[in-house]
């Protein structure tokens, strides 16, 4: 049995167009966990949903689960046209941050000092922050994923007190790796591969750098709390092989939170993992 929730983030990205929609879903994710009839699941684990911002506050939540918010801004309040605070995601009551997604940085220009600024935002709040990191293809074909991986959590991190770091969980998500759930395996030269999902043997090689870089970072035994993830394409299909690794605190998943079909397999999983 392990001590702490697992922490399953489900984001939604850009989806469903409708409250009518996104209420659906929520009401069959209830549903199905309702229907797994575990009196301690949420003791097991912490689930989050990052809804499009525009549904928060407006989605009916029984059962104990957490929300998030998918991006947020470092100012606390002002003229930042389209721009939403802390304050606001609390009062909208949610509980975690994404930080510095990969799509953020690329459709939007994010950058390593503004990811920063976010953190210390966010900390500067309530919320805990959800700080995603991860390589491209280009950069994972030259062998770069370490040097990324360490200057991405270093910027990330400026100023940041060790004793906030049980508050922050890092998802790992290799950018390469995202959105491509529907995909066959293709294997690269390098025998990685890279229109799918990471492998379970790589990600667990990226959590061993990012508790090492963490720990060169702190010196501190405090680092152990900060919670790792990865996220990019995960499935019913290849959950298990994550779970497998016993080295991961959560996972952070896009296309398959979406569906019932997908999730509530992986929301098991998750589960009678944390339960053995
Ligand atoms: P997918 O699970 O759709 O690949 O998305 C991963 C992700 O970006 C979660 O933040």
């Amino acid at each position: 049995m392990k001590n702490k929730p697992f922490l399953l983030v489900a984001n939604w990205k850009m989806n469903p167009l409708t409250l009518k929609e996104a209420d659906r879903i929520i009401k069959s994710l209830e549903k199905g966990i309702r229907a797994m009839n575990k009196k301690d699941f949420f003791q097991k684990i912490d689930l989050v949903v990052c809804p499009p911002s525009v549904f928060l506050g407006r989605l009916p939540n029984s059962s104990g689960f957490n929300w998030g918010i998918q991006n947020i801004h470092w100012e606390t309040r002002g003229a930042f046209t389209g721009e939403l605070s802390v304050k606001m995601a609390e009062d909208a009551r949610c509980q975690y941050a994404i930080v510095g997604h990969s799509e953020r940085r690329k459709f939007f220009g994010e950058k390593d000092q503004g990811v920063n600024q976010k953190i210390l935002s966010v900390l500067g709040g309530n919320l805990n922050p959800i700080l995603c990191i991860g390589e491209t293809k280009e950069e994972r074909e030259q062998n770069k994923t370490n040097d990324v991986v360490k200057n991405q959590i270093y910027q990330a991190l400026q100023n940041v007190s060790a004793l906030n770091l049980p508050r922050i969980a890092i998802a790992y998500e290799p950018v390469w790796a995202i959105s491509n759930m529907s995909n066959p395996a293709i294997q690269s030269s390098n025998n990685t591969y890279l229109n799918t999902a990471d492998s379970p043997d790589d990600v667990m090689g990226v959590t061993i750098l990012i508790r090492k870089i963490l720990s060169q970072m702190y010196r501190s035994d405090i680092t152990k709390k900060t919670k790792i993830l990865y996220g990019g394409s995960v499935s019913q299909r290849n959950i298990d092989g994550f779970l497998d690794t016993d080295i991961l605190d959560g996972l952070l998943i896009g296309g398959a939170s979406l569906s019932m079909f997908e999730f509530l397999p992986i929301i098991k999983s998750c589960y009678e993992n944390r339960s053995k």
